[in-house]
């Protein structure tokens, strides 16, 4: 686990990387993809998001931009999964940038197998690693500029959690990995109020300021979207 795509190494590349974001960048894009969406590019770079966007058809794209949890003045949509409903984002590409998510993806694109997960997908994602066993999974949190952040790590500890619940692999396997270990132990005592977790997290109280109550309620649901987001071409995700 590599709790920001600052500690995220550069040099090397694992078999698999799942870029986790749950306030709210990869809850948006499982959302997005279980709602019919065509497919979701990721830009850290608000330009390029404009720039690429303009060579397809408006009525194909959405364009969705935050920054510092509130929406990118001019653009359709801002993060909110709530927003992408069917109605809004069937068969249309969504193109996003966010402040720490997009960046997250984009450390990673370069690995062979990229996953955007989330609470919501979680079990699906599970289920992806548990058929093709890659040998060396990261998890990378998105964080907040560089800081840890609550949400991800316990999502983070919800993946492990299932996988090891699933698996041979025994605890003891996981002596000397310090971050997986803590991710379980913080999963393993809030997985029944992860809501409540959500409140004591920096990015969760800076939703609430931004009224957004009912984002934090629906992310923090486990396993109710069977989607895999996952990469076609660097930054572009459709669902398999
Ligand atoms: C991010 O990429 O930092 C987040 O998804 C922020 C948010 O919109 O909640």
């Amino acid at each position: 686990i590599y709790h920001t795509p600052e500690l995220t190494p550069t040099d090397k590349t694992p078999d698999c990387a799942i870029v986790v974001d749950v306030l709210r960048a990869t809850s948006t894009i499982a959302t997005v993809l279980a709602s019919g969406g065509e497919a979701v590019q990721a830009f850290s770079n608000l330009d390029q998001l404009i720039a690429v966007s303009e060579n397809w058809p408006p009525e194909k794209r959405l364009r969705a931009g935050e920054r510092g949890g509130a929406k990118v003045t001019g653009f359709e949509l801002g993060n909110s999964p709530l927003d992408c409903t069917p109605e809004v984002v069937k068969g249309r590409r969504l193109f996003i940038s966010t402040t720490n998510g997009t960046r997250a993806l984009q450390r990673v694109q370069d690995s062979p197998i990229v996953l955007a997960a989330a609470l919501i997908n979680r079990a699906t994602v599970v289920k992806f690693l548990l058929e093709k066993q890659p040998e060396i999974v990261w998890i990378v949190g998105s964080g907040w500029e560089g800081s840890f952040s609550l949400e991800d790590t316990v999502c983070a500890g919800a993946i492990a959690h299932s996988v090891l619940a699933q698996s041979q692999i025994s605890p003891a396997e996981l002596a000397g990995n310090d971050e997986v270990i803590s991710a379980i132990a913080l999963y393993a005592q809030w997985q029944n109020d992860l809501l409540g977790l959500f409140h004591h997290a920096s990015h969760g109280q800076r939703l609430l300021r931004l009224e957004s109550h009912e984002d934090l309620r629906y992310c923090a649901q486990a396993d109710i979207l069977d989607v895999l987001p996952i990469q076609q071409e660097p930054g572009v995700l459709k669902s398999q």
